[in-house]
C-alpha cells in the first residue's frame, strides 16, 4: 500500500527530469543554430606609439585595452544567425586623436572576413587585412561624428 502511494510520485519526479533533460537539450540546439560559428576579431597597433581600444557591443562591454606598437588584441563571439545584427563598436585613442569605428558589423563582415576578422589601425585610419594581397590594405573610414558617441561614454 504505502509502495503504490509512492509510485506516482516517481512517475512524477522522472517526468521532471526528463522535461528538464529536454529543456537543457533544446537550449543547447537553440544556442547553436541561432548562432554562426565563433568568430575573431584581432587589433593590431600600426601607429608606432601605444593605442587605446575601448570595444562594446550592446550586450558586451569589453573593457579598456591599452595595445602597444605592433602588437594585437583580440576578441570572440558567435555572431547572431537570425538577424544578423551584431555589431562591435570601439573607440580608438592615441595622442591628441581620438576616433570610433564599427570593427564587426555582421552585415559587412560575415562574408568579407568570415571568422577571422584583422585589423591594423594606422594614422590614415582602419584597414583590414586582404587575403589575396595578403596585407592590410583594405581603407574604411571612421566612423561619421554622428555616430562617435554610440554606444559608449568616454573611457
Ligand atoms: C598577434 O600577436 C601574436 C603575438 O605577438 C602573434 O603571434 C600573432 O601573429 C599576431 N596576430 C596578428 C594577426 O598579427
Amino acid at each position: 500500500m504505502a509502495r503504490k502511494m509512492f509510485e506516482p510520485s516517481k512517475v512524477v519526479l522522472r517526468s521532471v527530469c526528463v522535461l528538464m533533460l529536454l529543456g537543457r537539450m533544446c537550449q543547447a540546439v537553440r544556442t547553436d543554430i541561432f548562432k554562426h560559428a565563433m568568430t575573431t576579431v584581432t587589433i593590431t597597433n600600426g601607429l608606432g606609439e601605444a593605442l587605446t581600444v575601448h570595444c562594446k557591443s550592446k550586450d558586451d562591454d569589453l573593457g579598456v585595452q591599452v595595445i602597444n606598437p605592433n602588437l594585437n588584441w583580440s576578441f570572440s563571439f558567435r555572431p547572431n544567425a537570425i538577424f544578423l545584427n551584431t555589431l562591435f563598436f570601439c573607440r580608438f585613442a592615441w595622442s591628441n586623436q581620438q576616433h570610433s569605428f564599427d570593427i564587426y558589423d555582421e552585415e559587412r563582415d560575415l562574408d568579407g572576413c568570415g571568422k577571422l576578422c584583422l585589423w591594423s589601425i594606422l594614422p590614415v585610419g582602419p584597414t583590414q587585412y586582404n587575403d589575396k594581397s595578403k596585407k592590410y590594405d583594405i581603407f574604411y573610414p571612421w566612423n561619421p561624428p554622428a555616430l562617435q558617441k554610440r554606444p559608449l561614454r568616454e573611457p
